[in-house]
């Protein structure tokens, strides 16, 4: 199933949010205008608000009440893109150049920082404190999972554990609380927003090992940019560290690790991928992303039925073949 066919139900809705995120960036700043509109009219997904919107469902559904939680947390997710883009060197996203390429760096970081004030602005209209705490925690959690991935940089010795603790921090504790907070914002029980949790933490695992199995497999016209960019960058994701295990393949992709290290990521990687794309590597991090999948799909079982839950599942299924 299509996203956008699983969005279809909520299309007004989706698009209220879209006309909201736009409203909350603009300012009269004709260059800050220029940088945030800029990614924001590149697309993607909007996975988040749509998260917020179908928790919204399982309480009382306000939209006005949520455009409150939806706007912030895919205003925080574009930031932190705007500064992803500048750690991670990346000149396309979506299809369309980055900021930090169409300007620089310094105006990637300072457009980042705006777009996260904006979103605080917005969520501290909701007067609810544990709201605000859950949110500034996912916050920091993102920071600390960026930077152990700089910690651990061509660190080929390093653990799944540790993979999975620092995806679960980077990625999955915002959608987690997309989740979480669309149902508290909606005032649903704590049954519900726990089960909400739990269903965003394992989608959002299950997304970012996705994510980094694209990386590796995709095309540039599937990914809207290139793929190789995390090995360039020496980030080793979960396909790489399992085609480390491979007695006959060790070497031979160390070395290629090596070698891309010693070029600072100026090199061409085509050799290394082939290598990760023909080892079991590639199949066993799709069964792990599967086992987060079960685990997202189990966490709804917890939530009354109705339409919502039928979404958040289509949408658990999309995220875990996604080719974009
Ligand atoms: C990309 O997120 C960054 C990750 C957490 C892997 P998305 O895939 O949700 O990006 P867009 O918003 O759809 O472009
Ligand atoms: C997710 O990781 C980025 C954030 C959580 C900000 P990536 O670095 O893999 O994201 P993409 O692939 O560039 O979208
Ligand atoms: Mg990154
Ligand atoms: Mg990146
Ligand atoms: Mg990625």
């Amino acid at each position: 199933m299509k996203l956008w066919d699983i969005y279809a139900t909520m299309k007004s809705d989706v698009s209220f949010i879209e006309r909201e995120l736009e409203r909350t960036i603009v300012s009269d700043h004709e260059l800050l205008n220029e940088t945030s509109l800029h990614l924001l009219k590149s697309g993607g997904k909007r996975i988040r608000p749509v998260f917020v919107l179908l928790a919204g469902k399982f309480g009382t559904y306000d939209l006005e009440q949520l455009k409150r939680v939806a706007v912030p947390l895919e205003l925080i997710h574009m930031a932190s893109l705007v500064h992803d883009d500048v750690i991670d060197d990346a000149n396309t996203r979506r299809g369309n150049l980055t900021v930090k390429s169409k300007w620089d760096n310094r105006i990637a970081m300072y457009t980042g920082d705006y777009i996260y004030g904006k979103a605080l602005m917005l969520i501290t209209e909701l007067k609810n404190p544990s709201i605000h705490q859950i949110l500034s925690k996912a916050m920091v959690q993102m920071c600390l999972g960026e930077m152990e991935q700089i910690r651990d940089f061509f660190n080929t010795e390093q653990s799944v554990r540790q993979y999975l603790l620092r995806i679960r921090r980077k990625t999955a504790l915002l959608i987690a609380i997309s989740c979480q907070l669309g149902a508290l914002a909606a005032g649903a029980s704590a049954k519900v927003s726990q089960a909400l949790y739990r269903y965003g933490y394992n989608v959002g695992m299950t997304f970012q090992i996705r994510d980094d199995v694209l990386d590796l497999i995709g095309t540039e016209a599937q990914l809207g940019k290139p793929p190789g960019n995390d090995i360039k960058q020496g980030n080793i994701t979960l396909p790489v560290l399992y085609a480390l295990q491979e007695p006959k393949l060790r070497e031979p992709l160390l070395a290629h690790i090596h070698h891309i290290r010693e070029r600072n990521g100026e090199t061409d990687v085509t050799e290394a991928l082939e290598l990760i794309r023909g080892s079991q590597g590639i199949r066993t991090a799709e069964e792990l992303a599967n086992r987060y999948l079960d685990k997202a799909l189990e966490a709804l079982k917890a939530l009354p039925n109705q339409r919502a839950k039928k979404s958040l599942k289509d949408i658990a299924h999309f995220i875990a073949n996604r080719s974009h």
